[in-house]
């Protein structure tokens, strides 16, 4: 099977991205995917916002944005998958073509701008088949006229069904969306959304998702006003709307977010530095250019407690999800430890403080 699925993924990078996603999404949906042989081992499980996770690595959310799949993600070992971007009503996002890929970068550029079915569609499906650790990622449609009311909706509509929810002020593709991190404007949503949940019978996590363009300068205050309201965790981060250090001259020109191994050492960093301003005390997601055991290995010591990928599962196909779980364990037999938690954070004063 990983075998097919390793022809698959040769077929899938050479076809038209966006396409190749869909059918990335089909296949799921039909059940053509690699099971996970194994169940997870013991030492990978941790507690989290009150959550059992089976293993730290999880599905970023933007694969599947609908819900269509969460089940099939988790079947193929992942430990949690997180859905969305959802708007409130359904939109189809920006012209074609909007998805970019670098093989010579190992990286993707999206300006796909929340293209999704709605929260009601999302809704239906996951009332349907809710299980294990299911995200849901929330957002403002693009020509809302009121952005909180947006993300209240979605507290409101989807709190039923989310294991957790994250708020997403950092896509770079819905004009505006990133204003929604500075300070004031951070502390007004976040307060109106702390009283929704509040009503909610089961009152889900709640997390934010940042940039990783955010300066030094303004980070401290961004985390202060997170932590001051009682957010659950962050997530560091979204794609980034540098181009460092490109190979691909073509794609770099594209507009959009940038993902995959030229985002690692920014998001990494951005990472380290969002652990050491929190001092340790905030479960962090660390996302942005995972590929392999290394870099999933990196964003751990960097503070990370759990980890999220997508553009690495592109270019390396699902075998990539066991890899990288074989490899946590021997670093955690390595360090002589029991599980993850002396890895995590174990270098983040390094990581904070590497030259951009
Ligand atoms: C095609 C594509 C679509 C994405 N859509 C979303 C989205 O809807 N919401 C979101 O919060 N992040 C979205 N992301 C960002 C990812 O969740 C992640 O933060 C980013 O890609 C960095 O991780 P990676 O390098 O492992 O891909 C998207 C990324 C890609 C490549």
């Amino acid at each position: 099977m990983n075998a097919l699925f390793g022809l698959g993924q040769a077929l899938l990078l050479a076809l038209d991205p966006e396409q190749a996603h869909g059918l990335a999404v089909k296949s799921l949906e039909l059940g053509f995917y690699p099971r996970a042989s194994e169940p997870d081992d013991k030492r990978l499980a941790q507690r989290i916002f009150g959550l059992d996770f089976p293993n730290p690595l999880g599905m970023a959310p933007g694969f599947d944005k609908n819900a269509r799949v969460p089940r099939e993600l988790l079947d193929m070992g992942l430990g949690f998958v997180e859905v969305g971007t959802l708007t409130p009503k359904p939109q189809s996002g920006n012209p074609l073509p909007r998805v970019f890929r670098s093989i010579a970068d190992r990286a993707v550029i999206n300006r796909l701008g929340f293209n999704n079915e709605g929260q009601e569609v999302a809704l239906a499906r996951l009332k349907q088949r809710a299980v294990g650790i299911v995200g849901v990622n929330i957002g403002a449609g693009r020509d809302s006229n009121d952005r909180i009311a947006d993300y209240v909706m979605g507290i409101e509509r989807l709190g039923v069904v989310a294991s957790y929810f994250t708020v997403n002020i950092s896509s770079p593709n819905t004009p505006g969306l990133r204003d929604l991190q500075v300070p004031a404007a951070l502390d007004a949503l976040l307060k109106r959304l702390w009283a929704a949940r509040a009503v909610l019978p089961n009152t889900p996590p709640l997390l934010v998702k940042l940039a990783p363009d955010l300066s030094d300068a303004d980070l401290p205050n961004v985390v202060n006003t997170i932590v001051a309201n009682g957010v659950d965790g962050i997530v560091v981060s979204n794609t980034t709307l540098a181009r460092d250090e490109l190979k691909d001259a073509a794609f770099a020109r594209e507009s959009g977010g940038l993902s995959g191994r030229p985002l690692f050492a920014r998001a990494t960093r951005m990472l380290a530095r969002v652990y050491k301003l929190t001092e340790g005390r905030l479960p962090l997601i660390g996302v942005g250019g995972i590929d392999s055991s290394e870099s999933a290995l990196a964003k751990i010591e960097a503070g990370a407690s759990l980890l999220q990928l997508y553009t690495g599962l592109v270019f390396e196909g699902p075998s990539l999800i066991g890899r990288i779980k074989r490899a946590l364990i021997a670093a955690i037999e390595r360090a002589g430890a029991q599980d993850l938690k002396p890895l995590i954070g174990a270098r983040a004063d390094t990581w904070a403080e590497r030259p951009l």
